[in-house]
């Protein structure tokens, strides 16, 4: 486990070789002000992935267009997997919408044709998030379901934009090399703690999907 303190757009290129990546797994900020780190990621992950990867990245609804614009410039879509905040929805102002979903962006190289290792659901019941570790958290619930669909034991993940680390935490878990960046110190310590054990695991909201199972 690899985690590093500074700016991703920075150190990327010092820290993980060129095509040597299995899954970027991440969630980098929504607003609009941070769509350059999309447009970033979709050319990063060009340069990381092996050829059978995935770059899986969350994406609100309100920006998707924009996400998906970028994504498509470099790489191609494979799936856009909605996760459901069951029972916990927001209003988007601006458009006045009651939003209750966000997607889980699923891409790979172009001209390559990789597959999951099972069968995958479409569409995720989540909670809306686990706001303990950060204030934009995901839960580990959902994250655990996709890194396990999407890598095996001893592949490596890279997540760009750690957070609170819920993708770190989960890829100790699953037995996964990882590599995870966070420019903020004050929360990169708290992705650092989960990693240690210094923190208390996050649980699982629900039972563990044996993969293959459809429900
Ligand atoms: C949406 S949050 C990730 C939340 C995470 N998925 C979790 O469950 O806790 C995005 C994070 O990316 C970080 N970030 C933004 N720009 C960054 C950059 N250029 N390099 C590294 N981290 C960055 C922010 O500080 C923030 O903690």
């Amino acid at each position: 486990m690899q985690l590093y303190l500074g700016d991703a757009l920075e150190l990327a290129t010092q820290k993980i070789a060129a095509g040597t990546v299995d899954l970027v797994y991440t969630d980098p900020p929504y607003p609009k002000e941070f769509h350059y780190c999309y447009e970033w990621l979709a050319k990063e992950a060009v340069r990381v992935l092996k050829p059978n990867g995935f770059l899986i990245a969350y994406a609100g609804p309100y920006w998707k267009d924009v996400v998906m614009n970028y994504f498509n410039e470099y790489l191609q879509y494979f799936y856009d997997f909605i996760l459901v905040h069951k029972g916990n929805t927001s209003i988007l102002w601006p458009r006045k919408i009651i939003s209750g979903y966000k997607s889980i962006l699923c891409y790979h190289l172009k001209e390559q044709k990789p597959l999951p290792k099972t069968n995958v659901l479409g569409q995720w019941d989540g909670t809306g998030g686990d706001k303990r570790f950060h204030k934009w958290g995901q839960d580990v619930t959902t994250a655990r379901y996709y890194i396990d669909c999407f890598s095996s034991e001893g592949d490596l993940v890279v997540d760009y934009f750690l957070g609170g680390g819920t993708t770190a935490e989960v890829c100790k878990r699953l037995n996964r090399n990882f590599v995870g960046f966070e420019k903020d110190a004050e929360t990169f310590n708290i992705a650092r703690a989960r990693v240690d054990g210094t923190l208390p695991p996050a649980k699982y909201s629900q039972p563990v999907m044996e993969l293959g199972a459809n429900p």
